[in-house]
């Protein structure tokens, strides 16, 4: 089976190729993507005007790409899979419109995938043990923060999600207010890194950050009175471009520990065999140290997936691994729901 994927939700264009080993593993051949970065950095965040024109300008060249990388002529494709949400609408657009006119061209069937299910199946390319269910799923993103629980393949209910901001907003909501502009995480997580080297065991905290719903009795998340503490913090202290770094460490710890003690929380009441964490925050370092760290005592019998790091923040492979275990594992996919809000898959 060979699959070509499409992904333009926010600021990537990336287009992929994957296809089939002979034991019947998943095999990415190309993963092109053109980042906008560099340009919206400039701005401090996503313009969603220009990176639908970026989108447009490059989407042709990228599938183009893709294709040649991965040896791969149209003929010798069975589907093409698109991100039909979520992500910004004029973005996606672009997405959406190239993969169906190929798909009319070139006669292939469409698969338009949800982006969050193209997040958790990066954690199952690659795969150097069998990750076993039921399997809880930390996603989190620059839009989004949710766990929930997997019981299959296709089988994903969303048991906690962020009340207000994403996880990803918040370290880059952060990194504007420390002036280090776009994209936060990994800008805070450099510097929370030089100031934890200089310590020979875990770093004391002293600026007293909040853990906000971090017993609220459910998986849910909020971050938005973190970010505000930390504004307040910066404003009553004169100094604080002198202690960037320790600002840095002290804000992410109190993000990571909800995010790890939640996830193992889920873990720990649906007895997870399997613990996955993905989405651009899953390229974390310390996120997946202290998650490993921590899962060994609270769910000891849990094992900890993660995406390799180029498949963790928006790309194609993503896409099409979600394609290929929706079109090889689960072909009568159940839904996917929580009680408030359903997302839909289908075209
Ligand atoms: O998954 P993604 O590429 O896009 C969305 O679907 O939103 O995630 C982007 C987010 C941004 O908020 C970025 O700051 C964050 O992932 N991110 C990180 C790291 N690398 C990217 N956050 C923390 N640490 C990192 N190393
Ligand atoms: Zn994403």
């Amino acid at each position: 089976m060979r699959i070509l994927a499409i992904e333009s939700s926010c600021d990537e264009t990336a287009a992929s190729v994957l296809s089939t080993t002979k034991n019947g593993k998943p095999s990415i051949l190309s993963n092109v993507i053109s980042s906008q970065i560099a340009i919206h950095a400039q701005y401090g965040g996503v313009i969603p005007e220009v990176a639908a024109r970026e989108h447009v300008l490059n989407i042709i060249p990228v599938v183009a790409e893709a294709l040649k990388l991965a040896k791969t002529k149209p003929q010798q494709l069975d589907a093409i899979a698109v991100t039909k949400g979520p992500g910004l609408i004029t973005s996606l657009i672009s997405g959406m419109e190239t993969a169906r006119t190929l798909a009319f061209a070139w006669n292939k069937p469409l698969l338009g995938l949800n982006h969050i299910e193209g997040h958790i199946y990066a954690a199952f390319l690659e795969l150097k043990k069998d990750l076993k269910f039921p399997a809880i799923v930390l996603t989190v993103s620059g839009g989004h923060t949710l766990i929930a629980i997997m019981k299959e393949h296709g089988d994903l209910k969303i048991i906690g999600e962020t009340r207000d901001d994403a996880a990803g907003e918040a370290y880059d909501k952060g990194a504007k207010m420390l002036g280090l502009g776009y994209p936060g995480g990994p800008a805070i997580a450099k510097l929370a890194a030089n100031y934890s080297a200089r310590f020979f065991e875990k770093p004391k905290e002293t600026l007293g950050f909040p853990r906000p719903m971090m017993n609220s009795g459910d998986f849910d998340f909020s971050f938005s009175g973190l970010k505000t503490s930390l504004l307040y913090k910066l404003k009553a202290d004169s100094n604080w471009q002198n202690r960037i770094e320790q600002y840095c460490y002290e804000y992410q710890e109190a993000i990571l520990d909800l995010l790890v003690e939640k996830s193992l929380k889920a873990a720990k009441k649906y007895q997870a065999t399997s613990i996955i964490a993905s989405g651009g925050v899953s390229a974390n370092y310390r996120l997946r140290e202290k998650l490993i760290e921590r899962a060994k005592i609270v769910t000891p019998n849990s094992q900890v997936y993660f995406p390799e790091m180029a498949y963790t923040t928006d790309n194609a492979a993503m896409m099409a691994a979600a394609a290929f275990f929706r079109l090889n594992q689960n072909p009568k996919l159940k839904s996917w729901q929580k009680e408030k809000v359903e997302l839909n898959l289908s075209l």
